[in-house]
């Protein structure tokens, strides 16, 4: 996977994206990761601005599939109906569980999918961030948690996490969660 090509992939999109000058930072992650604590479903309750999930009510279901690989089902409220979207999940390095990949094509390279911390009960903190040339730096970041909504003090905790660890999160938005049984 050449920069070029990440370079070309993303200039079309990266004007919806938040991007900073320089390399990625290297956040410290959630040690002692557990994928099996961390499967199955959760809400997205604040993210950094992402083109690929403009929609409400945006769930994420982690699952292993028969063959052993990791599904990722995303899906979001559009017009009032509930999409779906595939993907799959890898851990590149088995000595860093929580530095997950995940790709939505055969077509699209793995992003970086980074547990920083998670309880895996209540909320997890994801950060994703991709080196462009190491001139500048795209990233993304979510908030997600076991029921569609969390306590104010547990989100603020989480920006606080990511602040700390030198991710701007000025452009962070909350995720409507109330589209009923859709
Ligand atoms: C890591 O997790 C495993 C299983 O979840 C547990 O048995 C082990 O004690 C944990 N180790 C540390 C250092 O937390
Ligand atoms: C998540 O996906 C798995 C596998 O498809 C399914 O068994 C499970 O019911 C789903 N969980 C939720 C909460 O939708
Ligand atoms: C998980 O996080 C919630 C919210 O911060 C907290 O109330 C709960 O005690 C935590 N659970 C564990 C097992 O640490
Ligand atoms: C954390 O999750 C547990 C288990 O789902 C739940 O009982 C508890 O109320 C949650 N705590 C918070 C602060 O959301
Ligand atoms: C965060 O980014 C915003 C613009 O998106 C900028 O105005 C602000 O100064 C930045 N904060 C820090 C601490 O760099």
């Amino acid at each position: 996977m050449s920069a070029v090509y990440l370079l070309l992939l993303l200039v079309p999109t990266i004007s919806a994206q938040t991007f900073r000058f320089g390399a990625c930072p290297t956040p410290k992650v959630q040690s002692n990761f557990s994928l099996q604590l961390y499967l199955d479903k959760w809400y997205e309750i604040e993210k950094l601005p992402a083109s690929f999930a403009r929609g409400q009510c945006i769930e994420a279901n982690y699952s292993v599939r028969k063959d052993g690989t990791i599904r990722v089902l995303n899906s979001q409220v559009v017009g009032g109906k509930r999409e779906f979207l595939e993907g799959t999940a890898v851990v590149p390095d088995p000595h860093e569980p929580a530095k997950l990949g995940v790709a939505f094509s055969y077509f699209t390279p793995y992003s970086p999918y980074w547990v920083l911390e998670t309880n895996y009960t209540n909320y997890t903190i994801v950060y994703s961030c991709t080196d462009i040339l190491r001139i500048f730096h795209v990233y993304y970041a979510w908030i997600l948690a076991r029921s569609p909504s969390l306590p104010p003090e547990t989100v603020h905790y989480a920006k606080q996490l990511l602040t700390d660890e030198g991710i701007n999160i000025s452009k962070m938005t909350p995720t409507y969660q109330n589209c009923g049984n859709i």
